[in-house]
């Protein structure tokens, strides 16, 4: 063990140095060499170390460099050295924090990391929390806590009764809810198309003018940080709404959220700490390992209803039991590589990765002007959308930057018109990177439109 564990971190520090300089993602010749994996199910055992060997020389290579500093498409982060180190010793450890005689450790970092993030996040102290997946899992999981609420007031338990002849919940989101919230209404029988979608500006905020008129049991969902644009939607008239309407308000702020992080960019977000549930990620903003989301309930009784277990053999104590709050009982001890980020940036540490973020997308939306290139958005975030010109071109564009392999950005449809996204997220990524992607992107964007 001790050799395998010591050729691993050996292999795994290479990768994370050769990450720093080579392709962003994997040529073709890498990505046709995984053919190797598909051999018929092992006969009997190979040796370890010759199975880490295989998994290294063949899947390294083919790899997308996610953890590296040049990667800009979705909304992914890397792995802090802390938090990476910190999930390999919880790996090692292979506790289940479900409950908190079954790992009193993992259940103590989840506790302190819980009051950490509430605090870094501008939340009430004393929301509940649920360490989960994603922000999908994140979203799904506060929205049960939702939905039995509403259903609570008006005397239904959907715990215990299901939907069926329930009160019908009227669902209000924006017209540019990113998908997860339809997918998480989908899984709690709410339905994805029967949801009142309110228009949104040319950033994809809500237009609160044209909020509609709700009675009953109501959830409205906001976003703090559209997937393409970095826009938030704005609370502040919104919630005031949605509460006279005795609504539950949830926030989907998968990565905005984070902005409450910074002195400079915490305005943007401010507004939202007055909605009863909140879904982010840790693996985005933190940049903590894959995977891991965030939900946090300002109504603890409404989470615990919504996701409580219980059995004679599962104990349960004074303390927090964590399986009372997600979704799943067995699960990974999300809470050790949250505990270690946090520990290892520290207050300003979080701020000063979230606003080199959004400083580098100013660069890279100004490089992009400067060439003569369109910005799409209001670059008030991490998120930069930019135009070469026609579909056709923003298309060509894409794949020329995915063909060069400098960085990794990916294409979207924003407001009809087909563009690229880049989105920074990592704790590594510094100027030199700006630089060098803006460099790649606007030679492959010449070369295109010149051919053109
Ligand atoms: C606003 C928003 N919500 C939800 C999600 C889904 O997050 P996850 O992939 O972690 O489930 C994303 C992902 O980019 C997002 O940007």
């Amino acid at each position: 063990m001790d050799q395998l564990l010591a050729d691993t971190a050996r292999r795994a520090s290479a990768y994370l140095t050769g990450i720093q300089t080579r392709r962003a993602n994997p040529n073709a010749e890498a990505v046709s060499a995984l053919s190797v994996f598909r051999e018929l199910m092992p006969s009997g055992p190979a040796e370890p170390e010759a199975v880490l060997q295989m998994l290294d020389e063949v899947g390294s290579p083919a790899t997308t460099a996610m953890a590296g500093p040049r990667f800009f498409g979705f909304v992914i982060g890397g792995a802090l050295p802390a938090s990476l180190a910190a999930n390999w010793l919880a790996t090692a450890w292979d506790q289940n924090p479900g409950l908190h005689l079954a790992s009193p450790v993992a259940c103590e970092l989840e506790d302190v990391s819980l009051g950490w993030l509430l605090d870094l996040l501008g939340l009430p102290l004393d929301c509940a929390g649920s360490f989960v997946t994603g922000a999908t899992m994140a979203n799904f999981t506060a929205l049960a806590a939702a939905r039995n609420a509403v259903l609570r007031r008006v005397n239904w338990n959907v715990e215990a009764d299901g939907l069926f002849g329930a009160p019908a919940i009227t669902v209000v989101t924006g017209q540019e809810a990113h998908p997860s919230v339809f997918k998480a209404l989908g899984m709690l029988g709410l339905g994805r198309e029967r949801v009142i979608r309110v228009p949104v500006d040319a950033e994809g905020r809500m237009r609160a003018a044209c909020f509609p008129v709700i009675q009953g049991p109501a959830i409205v969902c906001l976003q703090a940080g559209n997937v393409n644009s970095g826009a938030f939607d704005p609370a502040a008239e919104i919630i005031p709404l949605a509460r006279k309407a005795g609504a539950w308000v949830h926030v989907d702020g998968a990565f905005g959220l984070w902005a409450a992080a910074s002195p400079q960019l915490a305005h943007l977000v401010r507004a939202f700490a007055a909605a009863d549930s909140w879904a982010t990620d840790a693996h985005k903003w933190l940049n903590v390992p894959y995977d891991s989301g965030l939900a946090f309930v300002r109504d603890e009784s409404a989470l615990r209803a919504a996701m409580s277990i219980s059995a004679a053999y599962l104990p349960q104590g004074d303390n927090r039991e964590p399986s009372n709050y997600t979704p799943e009982l067995s699960r990974r001890a999300r809470g050790v590589d949250i505990w270690a980020a946090l520990k290892s940036l520290g207050r300003s540490g979080v701020a000063a990765m979230v606003e080199r973020n959004c400083a580098a997308a100013r660069l890279f939306a100004d490089g992009l002007v400067a060439a003569g290139f369109h910005i799409l958005n209001e670059v008030v975030l991490n998120q930069v959308v930019v135009s070469f010109g026609a579909d056709e071109a923003n298309e060509a564009v894409v794949r020329g930057v995915l063909a060069d392999g400098t960085c990794w950005c990916g294409r979207t449809v924003w407001q009809g018109r087909t563009a690229m996204r880049i989105s920074v997220s990592s704790w590594r990524t510094t100027t030199e990177d700006v630089h060098l992607s803006l460099v790649a992107i606007i030679r492959v964007a010449r070369e295109v439109l010149r051919a053109a």
